[in-house]
């Protein structure tokens, strides 16, 4: 049985303020989540906060994205270690904003998670279809060569100890979900790449969707046998929708 993870990414919103009442507002409500683990991916520069605000509760925290070297004259970004010095349990690597936005290749974002996970942080791994791919027809391709990378760099165990979200850039941000369908033949054919691989790996690694979800969707979404969560961005950033997501997973 494999545990559903909901986490949040919080992205480049909020402030000491808003996440202070955010924070506030999901720990009050974790004691109705039974099924799901919760976690939250904040901006680097509130991961003291956060660490102290969920320090001792059922919530864990993350990163939004690392460098791939550990240290030296890499000026604005942030190692695995530093990541780690504020108890994040979790890091995103590869989300589709940093593919597009950022020039972030397969390889790099293998190298990612590959860093990660040798300092000893559960990397999500991000993968998804743009509009146009999706339209073209080769939404299984682009997942099948994103997942590849990171397998040729570091094994299928090792992928197999990480966290995969599904995301169809379109549907990131949009207001358009894919339908809980459109999302489980997605997450059925990327188990099924992976039991080709390791069919131990296949069964226990969870497969988050991510792309619009909300308190209205989450349930269908979630009901569907290769869900095992979701990666949350906009309604992450109320403590009611996100609980509500969590719940959901019940
Ligand atoms: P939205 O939930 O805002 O569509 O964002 C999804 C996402 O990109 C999570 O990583």
């Amino acid at each position: 049985m494999r545990k559903p993870i909901i986490a949040g990414n919080w992205k480049m919103n909020g402030s000491r303020d808003s996440i202070k009442t955010l924070l506030d507002g999901i720990k009050a409500g974790m004691g109705d989540v039974k099924a799901a683990e919760v976690a939250v991916c904040a901006p680097y520069i509130y991961l003291p906060d956060v660490a102290d605000q969920l320090k001792g509760t059922a919530v864990a925290w993350g990163g939004q994205n690392l460098s791939t070297e550990e240290k030296g004259a890499f000026t604005g970004e942030i190692s695995a270690s530093m990541l780690l010095d504020f108890s994040c349990k979790y890091v995103i690597v590869g989300h589709s904003e940093r593919r597009t936005l950022y020039g972030e290749d397969d390889a790099l974002v293998a190298k990612k998670f590959a860093v990660a996970h040798k300092a000893g942080l559960t990397p999500i791994l991000c993968i998804g279809e743009t509009l146009e791919e999706r339209e073209k027809g080769i939404t299984e391709e682009v997942c099948a060569r994103q997942l590849k990378a990171v397998i040729d760099e570091v094994g299928i165990k090792t992928l197999g100890e990480g966290v995969i979200a599904y995301e169809p850039v379109w549907a990131i941000g949009t207001g358009k979900t894919a339908s809980p369908e459109q999302a489980q033949d997605v997450h059925a054919f990327i188990r099924g790449m992976l039991a080709e691989h390791d069919q131990g790996v296949a069964d226990g690694l969870r497969i988050q969707y991510g792309g619009s979800m909300n308190a209205g969707n989450a349930k269908e979404l979630l009901a569907m046998a290769d869900i095992d969560g979701g990666l949350i961005g906009g309604a992450s950033l109320k403590a009611e929708d996100f609980l509500a997501i969590c719940t959901a997973a019940d």
